[in-house]
């Protein structure tokens, strides 16, 4: 796969993964509102608390130079979700970590593109941040999510599965799979 970085941001075969805009605002709250992209959350956001998502995802690229990039399909999308790194800030038995992290439009489902961009993501942790592993975790249920893992080359390492510090104890969604790759691992030499 061919990535570029340009002042725009990351572009890969199809796609754009940039800074966001105002114009995203409006998509994304819809996204969060939609129960099928929120299944295995505990909570649908409100309009209100999907902007600040969007102004915590903005303060992190401020922060560390880098985050949750939208995601643009040039010609076909102005905004279909978000993918991309960001530091969790809680703490867990692996923390401090980098996240590699995905929420897409539904209507865009189903044509790679979750896995486009994240392998882009990688790349840029790898290659540009130089970081040595990159994490990632779900819900147990959340299949489509822990494939987009997979495809990835990202192992679940089942000793590291955890209770998710910030679901309340006993929820049903607060068990966690956790899943990792590194630098060196063989997957990624193949697929970068
Ligand atoms: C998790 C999520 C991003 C996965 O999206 P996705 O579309 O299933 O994943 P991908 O973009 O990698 O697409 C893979 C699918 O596209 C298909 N596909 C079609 N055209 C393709 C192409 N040109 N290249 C690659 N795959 C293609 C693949 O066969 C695969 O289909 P399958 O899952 O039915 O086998 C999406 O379900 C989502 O946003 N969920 C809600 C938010 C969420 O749960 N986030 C994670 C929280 S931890």
């Amino acid at each position: 796969m061919a990535t570029h970085q340009t002042a725009h941001g990351i572009t890969t075969d199809r796609l754009l993964l940039r800074r966001w805009r105002p114009g995203d605002a409006e998509p994304f709250a819809r996204l969060n509102a939609d129960p099928r992209v929120m299944e295995h959350f505990p909570s649908m956001s409100t309009r209100e608390e999907s902007d600040q998502l969007i102004r915590r995802i903005e303060d992190h690229f401020d922060q560390y130079g880098f985050g949750l990039w939208a995601v643009e399909v040039p010609g076909l999308a102005d905004f279909i979700g978000f993918v991309g790194l960001r530091i969790p800030p809680w703490d867990a038995s692996f923390t401090p970590c980098v996240e590699v992290g995905w929420r897409l439009s539904a209507e865009f489902w189903g044509r790679g593109y979750a896995t486009e961009a994240a392998r882009a993501a990688l790349e840029f942790g790898f290659r540009s941040l130089n970081l040595t592993e990159i994490v990632s975790f779900t819900v147990p249920g959340n299949v489509r999510s822990r494939r987009v893992m997979e495809r990835l080359g990202m192992m679940h390492v089942p000793e590291l599965d955890f209770d998710h510090p910030m679901v309340a104890p006993g929820h049903p969604l607060v068990r966690h799979v956790f899943y990792r790759i590194r630098r060196d691992s063989e997957t990624l030499k193949t697929q970068l």
